[in-house]
This record gives structure tokens, sequence and C-alpha cells, in this order.
């Protein structure tokens, strides 16, 4: 760690180690305290945002867990609780690798763990209530084992309100740090572990990048692979530019590193990682050097199957089109997040486009790449989104053909600009608009899933299906999910199943003997 990042850690140390001593203090005391230690306000503040420079991002190459705490685990269990994107559920697997490494071992039950981490997202009020409850559901636990270490990280921690309400109301929490402390766990929990307070670690520095922290993958046959971190689009209903920092890129030869390394250990699959992976490269001073040519660099890797998310359709460039249309391992599915079909609101959004240009972004990738599968996200009820602009939303999904999307009511954000707008729209209203863009999806996605009957698809094998476990569950490359009976022998590898039934959103068929793809 260097003098700027410590001086610009927030390191507050309230009076509690425990909740005994928590309980003769009261909150006022605490949250006074908080605020006049060196803890730079981290609430989410979109102008102070917008300031940030890309030139302060640095490259570590030198992580290692200090010799003190390398046995420290041995014996004991830890317990990451995942909220969120697949940002959170990779970063789970870098905080189960820097477990791993100081000795922890990993338990799926509550009741057993030394060490239990929340790792939060903050992208709705919804998400957020999740865990609350589960912070309150785990008070008991700690009142009968107070050595028990309970943090809380990920999105939700780099918001000063979340912060105040845990120091508050949830005095049991020992540990709370944010995005951008992640490597820091052994020491954190060094000082859980020793010191008599209760440990806030919440950088207000956007975030350099660690290249060598450890991994403990959730499986070994696909993998999360980071190429950047951050967003600087700024829409303005989401809270992730201020939770995530700025864009910043991963060098490419890191990455290809990566890749190799996952191909080595027989991985078949990887999906490429960031908030807007088509920025990526573009904090880059020295290279000229983008996503497609990333893509171009790892389709000429030996790894079957290559997928990226989340992209954005301001970014997604000629370059990148030209190089998906190559095929080969890198898939014909694009996950290209809409928000919503009126012109009118996307601009209100912030989103950069309209819809008349992604819908000529969509028809270049329809050309380039005919038998392309296109998925979405959308948000309805945007503050004051009229019904014709939501009809826009619905027309919009049954011109591109979307065949799946996430679809979500807006919900305000504290510090987004959105959150300040007064909403004529009532809740009501806006749950009946999902409603109806869900039966339209639905629809859309049961149509496309028909087209399947009798066909035989390609399917990387993940395991026994979660309902049955004489059934085998795969994904093909437009990534739609596959049932089937086959032998277990199969399982990492990719096979040809002949489909015989079609559902809204699986398949279910039977293995074509003997079409076990040999890597
Ligand atoms: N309210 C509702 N949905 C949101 N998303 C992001 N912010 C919000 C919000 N404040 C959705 C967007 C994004 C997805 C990850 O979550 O659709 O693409
Ligand atoms: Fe949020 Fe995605 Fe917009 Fe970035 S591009 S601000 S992560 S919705």
């Amino acid at each position: 760690m260097n003098e700027q990042q410590r001086k610009q850690q927030s390191q507050i140390r309230t009076e509690q180690a425990n909740v005994d001593r928590i309980k003769k203090t009261s909150s006022e005391d605490m949250i006074a305290k908080y605020f006049q230690q060196e803890y730079e306000p981290q609430s989410p503040d979109i102008k102070q945002a917008r300031k940030r420079k890309r030139e302060d991002v640095q490259f570590h190459y030198d992580f290692s867990i200090p010799e003190d705490m390398e046995k420290i685990g041995h014996g004991k269990k830890f317990l990451i609780r995942t909220y969120g994107c697949q940002m959170n559920e990779h970063d789970t697997e870098v905080m189960a690798g820097i477990l791993s490494e100081m000795g922890y071992e990993s338990t799926t039950v509550t009741e057993e763990a030394d060490i239990i981490l929340l790792n939060t997202c903050a992208i709705r009020e919804n998400a957020e209530n999740k865990v609350f409850g589960e912070i309150g559901h785990l008070k008991p636990l700690k009142l009968e084992n107070p050595d028990l270490i309970i943090g809380v990280c990920g999105c939700m921690s780099q918001e000063e309100s979340v912060v105040d309400r845990i120091l508050q109301k949830h005095q049991h929490i020992d540990l709370i740090f944010g995005t951008h402390n992640i490597h820091r766990l052994p020491h954190l929990v060094k000082e859980a572990l020793f010191g008599k307070e209760m440990i806030v670690e919440v950088w207000s520095k956007e975030g350099d990048i660690i290249e060598n922290l450890p991994k403990a993958r959730k499986g070994k046959i696909k993998a999360w692979v980071n190429i950047m971190y951050g967003c600087d689009k700024f829409c303005t209903y989401c809270i992730v530019p201020m939770t995530r920092g700025k864009e910043r890129s991963r060098r490419p030869k890191d990455i290809i590193q990566e890749v190799r390394h996952l191909v080595a250990q027989g991985y078949q699959e990887v999906t490429l990682l960031g908030q807007n992976v088509n920025a990526y490269g573009k904090d880059f001073e020295d290279i000229e050097y983008g996503l497609g040519d990333l893509m171009n660099d790892i389709h000429k890797i030996d790894i079957p199957r290559v997928r990226f998310t989340t992209s954005h359709p301001r970014d997604f460039d000629d370059r990148l089109i030209e190089v998906l249309a190559q095929g080969g391992n890198l898939l014909d599915h694009i996950h290209l997040p809409v928000q919503s079909g009126s012109s009118e609101i996307l601009k209100k959004m912030n989103r950069k486009y309209t819809r008349e240009e992604y819908l000529e972004l969509v028809r270049k990738i329809r050309i380039a790449m005919p038998n392309a599968t296109l998925t979405t996200d959308i948000i309805v009820g945007f503050p004051n989104e009229t019904e014709e602009q939501f009809e826009e939303t619905m027309t919009l999904v049954e011109e591109v053909g979307f065949e799946a999307a996430y679809t979500f009511i807006y919900s305000p954000r504290e510090g987004t600009p959105a959150a300040r707008k007064k909403d004529d729209v009532p809740e009501e209203v806006k749950k009946q608009r999902l409603y109806r863009l869900n039966e339209l999806v639905n629809k859309q996605s049961a149509a496309s899933m028909k087209d399947y009957a009798g066909k035989k698809v390609k399917v990387l094998v993940e395991g026994e299906s979660k309902k049955d476990p004489e059934v085998l569950a795969g994904y093909t490359e437009k990534n739609k999910l596959v049932n089937f009976k086959g032998p277990k022998s199969s399982i990492g590898k990719i096979v040809e199943v002949e489909i015989t039934e079609t559902k809204t959103w699986s398949l279910n068929g039977v293995m074509v003997e003997n079409t076990v793809e040999v890597n």
C-alpha cells in the first residue's frame, strides 16, 4: 500500500469490539466519531465522481498474504453470501481464494462458519433490503458466538447511508469494507480478530488494479475473467459508477495469460467481465487496443467458448462486430441492454443513444452475424414515463426480437440524478407495465425455443439437473438451458443433444451418441 492510499484509506474505529461493549455506547457517539475520523464520505456524489481522472490507476503484481496470517485460518471455516451480478460472484471467488490461502476452509453451513461475509449489491432497493434482512438474521449467531466475524462488503458498503445504518442499528457487524479494498482482506481479518474495535475500511480512491490475487473458482468448467473495472457512463438511474469507481482496463497480456491458464486447467468457457465491456481499452494511453482487438486475440486461443458481458450499445463498435462475425469460439449471443425503447426516456437516462441508433446497431449486428441471438435489460417506470413511451419499449422488444430480457421496475438510488426527479407514475402502473413486458418477453422466448424442436444443439454439460439427478443440464452456444439424458462422463464436455421438447425458458432432449468433443 502506498502513502497516498494510506491517506485515502478511511478506517473508522468505533468503541466496540463486540455486542456487549456496543451496548454501552450510544449510536450518536459512534456516528460522531465515524465522521470525525479521516473517513472521506463515500456517499454517491455524481459531481465528484465525474471529476475523477484516469491517470491515478496503478497496477500491482505483488499481492501476498502476510506471514503472520498464512496459517491463521487453520481449522476454521468461512462462508460468503453473494448478492447481485457476475462481478460480485467473481469478487467472491477472489475473497474465497484469499481466505483459503490463509488456511480457512469454505462451508455452506452458517452455524459452522468462523467468518461470514455478505458480498452485497446496491443496484435496486430490494437487493439492499435482502441484505439488511440477512444482517438481522445473523445477530443471534453473533450473540451466541462473539468470536464469529461478520463482514459486509461489496457495493452497499460504498454507500455512506448504508455504513451509517449499520453503525447505528447493526452493531453486531465486525467489519465493513469497500469494493476497492478486497486485497486488504488479510489485514482486515487480522484487525477484526485482534483489534478491539469495529473496522470500517472504504477507500475513496477509485481503485488500482491488483493482478495476482488468488481465486477459488466456483467450478471447473466455466470461468469469469475480469477485463475491466468500474463505469464512466453515468446513466442517471445507476449507482454503479459510484460504487465501482472509474473505468480501468486490465492490460491485454494479463488477461490473455489468465485465459491461457484456464485452458491449461481444462476450462471450456470464459466470460469476459466488465460493467461496460465495450469501453475496454479506452483508458489506455500507450496503445490503441479495444474489446474487438482483445476478442480477436482470444479467438486464437484454444478455449471452446468465449462470452462477454455487459455491453453498452454506445461503445459497440464496427471493429468488434467484424471480429465477432468470425465465429469459432466467439459465440453469437449478444447481451445488449437497451433499458428503454423511447428516445426521450433514453435521453433522460443519459444512455447517449436513441431508439433509432440502437435499431441501427442491431441491424449491423444482424448483417454481420445473421444467426445472432440478442438479449437485453429493460427498466420500466422510469420517472414520469408515459404510457406512449412504455409502448415504445414494447414495440422495440418485438422489433428486435429479443429472446430473453432481464426486466426491472425503476428503483431510485440515493445520489443518482434520477432519484431527485419527481415521479408521477403510480407504483401499480409500474407493476402492470412490468407484467405486460414480461408476458411479451416470455412469449418471444417460448417462440424462439420452439424453433429448436427436433434440432441438434451443442451443449456444454455442467452437471446434474437441479431437479433430477438422473438428468444432465448444460447450455447451448446461445445460452439456452438444456436438460437431457446422457452419461455422467459427459459432464465438463461439449456434446450434441437432440431436442425433443421445448419450454418457455429451457429445452429437453437426448444426447446423440458419440458426440463428445475432444479438446
Ligand atoms: N432501477 C432499476 N433497475 C436498474 N438497473 C440499474 N440501475 C437500476 C435502477 N436504479 C438495471 C439496468 C441494468 C441492470 C444491471 O440493472 O437494467 O442494466
Ligand atoms: Fe450503470 Fe451500466 Fe449505465 Fe454503467 S453503463 S452507469 S453500469 S447501467
